[in-house]
Parts: structure tokens; C-alpha cells; sequence
């Protein structure tokens, strides 16, 4: 018996593949639609997956696509969205903008508006719910000290956190112009399984086991602040079904780390789990030439999300770390021998 159909975007990438296995698990009662374009990003076999699941329906299309999305919502009749699908890559927003705008800003409001003609003519439009994931990234830079709050301004400097301040803002306008009822989360950085390889921890671990140069940008000294994905899954969760209409929430992990910081860390796993025979595997960080616009910290306030929905993050900052390295290790090895 299905309770509800939530249309999810981008659930074949790392944040939402993760939430789709967790999210599936524990309402076996929903049915999820997963939305994806399989782009370079996706993980394919998480998609092939989800065909196993009895309660989860992937479905290959582009968010821009204004004749599917409608489909969807009408075949299924769709009571929410939970939106991850982006082009979620900075360097690649410096080299290419055009794709994130089409994809972030485009895409969305391509939902929102599509979503909000079969919500109205369906009467659901003030108890169907699009949830909006955002980044910290919206917020800008800070220095060494402070916080972003919900009512931080929006000051983005890369093309990729511009996309997603837009995206923010016009999801925001269908709110206040429309009615509809809509949440927002910031995330602060995620690490977890089925990120892309591009990322850095990812990125830190395949150069480290390659025997290659571990390329730090800058100074090394740029500060993130680490969110187990699982941590953000329970905050999304908590926040889609009882976040309040309109509102904003933060979402961070509480482990601010230098990016110098994090690649040493994962290079003394690597050396405790596959030790080199003669060296360190830090012996291979190197600092390269900066990314235009790096943004210095990130840092979030949490204080709404823990006081109106108790949630916190759970996980051991260490421990999940190991566990993602452990997991990467495996991971490159198979793809080294080809399986
Ligand atoms: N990764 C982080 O640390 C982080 C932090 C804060 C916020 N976010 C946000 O979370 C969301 C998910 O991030 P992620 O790291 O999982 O990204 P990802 O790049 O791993 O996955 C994105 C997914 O979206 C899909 N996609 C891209 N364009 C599409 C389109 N036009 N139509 C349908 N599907 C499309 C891709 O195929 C991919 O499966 C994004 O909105 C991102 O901005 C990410």
C-alpha cells in the first residue's frame, strides 16, 4: 500500500543515492521516483540498484525536461520532491557556467513550476512539500572566526554556489508568490561513500594508492566543515516531514578541518591500512596553484535545525572517515582490476 510518492532528483548521486538507500529503508510505506540524467557524476550501478527495490522507481530523464517531469507527477501522483539533482562541481563551474545554470537554476524551476501546476490542480498545494537541498556554499566566505546563520546574507563567488543562491531564490519566490510549501536545507560539506572521485577525499585517496602527486590547492590552509552523509540524511528526513513551510535550515557537521589537514589524516589511514614499504604516503601532498575565487571557510550554525527538530549530528568525525577510506580503498582496487 502506498502512503505517499515523493519524486527525488538526482538519487543516482553520492548525497542522494545514499538518501534513497536509507530514505526507502525506513518509510517502506513511500514510493520514491528517482529522477536522474545518469550524467559523468552518477553512479550507475546504485541506479540498477534501485530497479531491485520494490519501493523506489528510477527513472533516466533530465529535470529540464518539462513534458517528463509533468508525466511523472501526473502518473504518479506525486505528493513531494526532494530536490539533489545539480551540477555540483566548482572547478567545473569555473570552466563551464553554462551547464550550471541550465541544470541548477533551469532544472529547478522547472520542478517548482511544473510541481505547482499539478499541486494546484490537484488541490495538494498546501500539503505537498518541495524540499530544496542547498549548499553552505550560498553564504559566501568567512575568516578564521563566525558562523553562517539562515539569515546570513547570500553573497556566492563561484559560478556553482551562484546557481544554487538562484536556484534558492526562485524556490523561495514560489513560497511567497505562489504558496507553496517549501523547506530549504544548507549542507556544509558531505564525505561518505559514492562521491564522485573528483571530489577530495576521494581525490586524495586515488592519487595517494596511485603513487601520484596528492594536489592541495593553495596554501592548504582553506577550512570545510566535514557532514557525514548519513548525518545528512537524518537532517533532510527531519526536515521534509516536520521542518516548518518557508523556513530555512542549516546543516553542518560540526568537524572543521584545514584541507591540508584532511589529506594528512587520510594519508596516515592509508598508512596504517596499506603502508607504503619504504615511505609515507603524506611524502606525495603537494601545493599546487590556487582555485580562482577559493572560498577561505565555511562554517554553519546549527542551532535551528537542533532546537526545532532535535537533530544533531551523530557520527564520530575518525571513525567515519576510516570507514570512507576503507570503503575508497576497496573500491579503487576492484576498478584497478577491472571488476
Ligand atoms: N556534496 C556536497 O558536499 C554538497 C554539499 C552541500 C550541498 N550539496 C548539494 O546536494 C545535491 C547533491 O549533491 P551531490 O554531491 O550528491 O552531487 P553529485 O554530483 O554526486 O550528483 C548529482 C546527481 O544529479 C544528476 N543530475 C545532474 N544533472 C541532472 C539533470 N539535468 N537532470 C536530472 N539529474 C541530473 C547527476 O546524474 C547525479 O546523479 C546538489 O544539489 C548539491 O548542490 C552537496
Amino acid at each position: 500500500m502506498v502512503d505517499k510518492t515523493i519524486l527525488v532528483t538526482g538519487g543516482a548521486g553520492f548525497i542522494g543515492g545514499n538518501f534513497i538507500a536509507c530514505f526507502s529503508k525506513k518509510y517502506p510505506e513511500y514510493r520514491l521516483i528517482n529522477l536522474d540524467l545518469l550524467t559523468y557524476a552518477a553512479h550507475k550501478e546504485l541506479f540498477q540498484k534501485q530497479k531491485q527495490n520494490a519501493n523506489v522507481i528510477p527513472v533516466q530523464g533530465d529535470i529540464c525536461d518539462r513534458s517528463l517531469v509533468r508525466s511523472l507527477l501526473e502518473e504518479y501522483a506525486v505528493d513531494g520532491v526532494i530536490h539533489f539533482a545539480a551540477e555540483s562541481h566548482v572547478d567545473n563551474s569555473i570552466a563551464d557556467p553554462f551547464r550550471f545554470i541550465q541544470t541548477n537554476i533551469v532544472g529547478t524551476t522547472t520542478l517548482l513550476d511544473e510541481a505547482l501546476c499539478y499541486w494546484r490542480k490537484t488541490k495538494k498545494l498546501d500539503k505537498a512539500r518541495f524540499h530544496q537541498i542547498s549548499s553552505d556554499e550560498v553564504y559566501g566566505t568567512l575568516g578564521e572566526d563566525g558562523f553562517f546563520r539562515e539569515d546570513s546574507p547570500y553573497r556566492p563567488n563561484s559560478p556553482y554556489s551562484a546557481s544554487k543562491a538562484s536556484a534558492d531564490l526562485i524556490v523561495r519566490s514560489y513560497a511567497q508568490t505562489f504558496g507553496m510549501n517549501v523547506v530549504t536545507t544548507h549542507s556544509s560539506n558531505n564525505f561518505g561513500y559514492w562521491q564522485h572521485d573528483e571530489k577530495l577525499i576521494p581525490t586524495v585517496i586515488r592519487k595517494a594508492l596511485a603513487g601520484e602527486v596528492i594536489p592541495i590547492y593553495g596554501t592548504g590552509t582553506n577550512v570545510r566543515d566535514w557532514l557525514w552523509v548519513g548525518d545528512h540524511y537524518r537532517a533532510i528526513d527531519a526536515v521534509f516531514h516536520h521542518g516548518r513551510s518557508g523556513e530555512s535550515y542549516n546543516v553542518g557537521g560540526g568537524n572543521e578541518r584545514t584541507n591540508l589537514e584532511i589529506a594528512t589524516q587520510i594519508c596516515r589511514i592509508l598508512d596504517d591500512v596499506k603502508p607504503l614499504p619504504s615511505d609515507r604516503y603524506e611524502s606525495q601532498i603537494e601545493l599546487v596553484a590556487d582555485r580562482p575565487g577559493h572560498d577561505f571557510r565555511y562554517a554553519v550554525d546549527c542551532q535551528k535545525i537542533r532546537d526545532e527538530l532535535g537533530w544533531k549530528p551523530e557520527c564520530t568525525f575518525d571513525d567515519a572517515l576510516r570507514k570512507t577510506v576503507l570503503w575508497y580503498v576497496e573500491r579503487f582496487s576492484r576498478k584497478a582490476c577491472g571488476s
